[in-house]
């Protein structure tokens, strides 16, 4: 405090800067960098300093860090930004921010607004939405004759299989038709929930609820994906992740690569090898359509903040629309505001906005509205037993059985 008449602004600053609000983040992508100059620039507007803790986890990995914060119900974090699949599983450990976002909940896209909300509270503020896209070579589409981007798995097949030939002929031993995320973590999950869906194989758990991740056409899906490793995609696909992914396909060594928004900002710098050569398009269909699994990341204020109402001030302060159009332009995560995709800035930033929009208002949500509480077992269950599969382990038949018969337990 400042107990002095005419005491100075210096006095008034580090009374200030005594402040912080501490929270934990993704840093993938151009996310961390743009991260330390919103804290900057908060901290100039407010005088309160925003501490990040910012690691380059993965969606699984965060989990468990997360579930040791709130378990010890820690005062050190203020925010946490969560992923889309979270609010029903750590429902309890946030604040209601419904009340303090009041009529501006109307600005979010409505189905995420809907995710987040439990039993009547809003768990957290959409802070970026995300979709799964197909990124493809343009250079080697045309070298190798091909007019347009595969529509189909067939398809892609064929085009990865051409492609990676010649390209290895041509003498670069690394070279890879298709990445995808193959490593025992959600995002498995998220890329064979793309496969069985697009192949008529359900939801692997059914918005009613009913588990059907056993059946023939999950069955040739798996099939066909296990198959691709060590064919178009290279052995270790298993072990990738999506950073990993996108460093190969950033140096020049893939034709296609299954991936979020946050990687076209990042291939598209003046020092990527790919910046002028690449496009997203949608996943490819099988006979069912077209499928791509709906992601995001969203901010939720700590039961356990000494500081609830400034925490949802800054969360707030971060999930708007100019900070989303930041985001957006310097990093590609989708806006979860419908608006800030029609700004000009944020146009000629990406210029596949209108297309990423559009794959993204068409996405499947994992199952983790059925599954509620219980949805990170499920999908452990899900990505270690697939991970297994796809390293020649465990026989597609036999896993899915497996599955299903574990899910079932799981959700009694
Ligand atoms: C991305 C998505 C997130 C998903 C994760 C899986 O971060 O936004 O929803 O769970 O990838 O790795």
């Amino acid at each position: 405090m400042c107990y002095f008449a005419g005491c100075t602004d210096t006095a008034r600053k580090s009374d200030n800067a005594r402040r912080v609000l501490r929270i934990h983040l993704d840093v993938i992508g151009n996310g961390g960098r743009i991260a330390r100059e919103f804290a900057a620039q908060y901290e100039r507007e407010t005088g309160i300093a925003v501490e990040l803790i910012s690691e380059r986890l993965n969606s699984s990995e965060r989990l468990t860090q997360y579930q040791q914060y709130l378990g010890a119900r820690s005062a050190d974090v203020d925010l946490y930004e969560i992923d889309v699949i979270w609010p029903a599983m750590l429902a309890d450990y946030f604040v209601d921010v419904g009340p303090a976002l009041g009529k501006e909940a109307a600005e979010f896209f409505p189905p995420i607004i809907r995710n987040n909300t439990i039993g009547g509270h809003l768990t957290a503020i959409p802070f970026h939405a995300d979709a799964g896209f197909l990124y493809y070579r343009t250079d080697l589409l045309e070298k190798y004759g091909f007019e347009k981007p595969p529509q189909t798995w067939d398809e892609l097949e064929g085009m990865a299989g051409k492609i990676q030939e010649g390209e290895r002929a041509a003498g670069n031993a690394n070279f890879t038709g298709y990445l995808w995320q193959g490593k025992a973590r959600e995002g498995l999950t998220c890329n064979v929930l793309e496969w069985f869906a697009s192949q008529g194989g359900g939801r692997i758990v059914e918005t009613d609820g009913r588990v059907t991740i056993n059946n023939p056409r999950a069955l040739s899906a798996l099939d066909r994906a296990r198959k691709w490793v060590g064919g178009i995609s290279p052995p270790n696909v298993t072990d990738l992740d999506e950073d990993e992914t996108r460093k190969i396909f950033e140096q020049g060594n893939a034709a296609f690569m299954r991936n979020w928004s946050y990687a076209y900002s990042v291939m598209r710098a003046e020092n990527s090898p790919v910046a002028t050569k690449f496009k997203i398009t949608q996943i490819p269909a099988g006979d069912s359509g077209h499928f791509s699994t709906l992601g995001g990341w969203q901010l939720a204020v700590s039961r356990y903040s000494r500081q609830p109402e400034e925490a949802i001030k800054l969360a707030k302060w971060l999930t708007a629309a100019p900070r989303q159009e930041i985001r957006a332009i310097q990093g590609s995560f989708l806006p979860s505001r419908p608006a800030v995709y029609e700004t000009s800035a944020t146009a000629a930033a990406i210029p596949q906005i209108a297309e990423m929009k559009e794959i993204l208002v068409n996405t499947v949500p994992r199952p983790s509205g059925p599954t509620t509480e219980r949805y990170s077992e499920v999908s452990t269950l899900i990505f270690t037993r697939i991970n297994k599969v796809l390293r020649g382990e465990l026989e597609p038949g036999p896993a899915l059985e497996a599955l299903d018969s574990e899910i079932k337990r799981t959700l009694q």
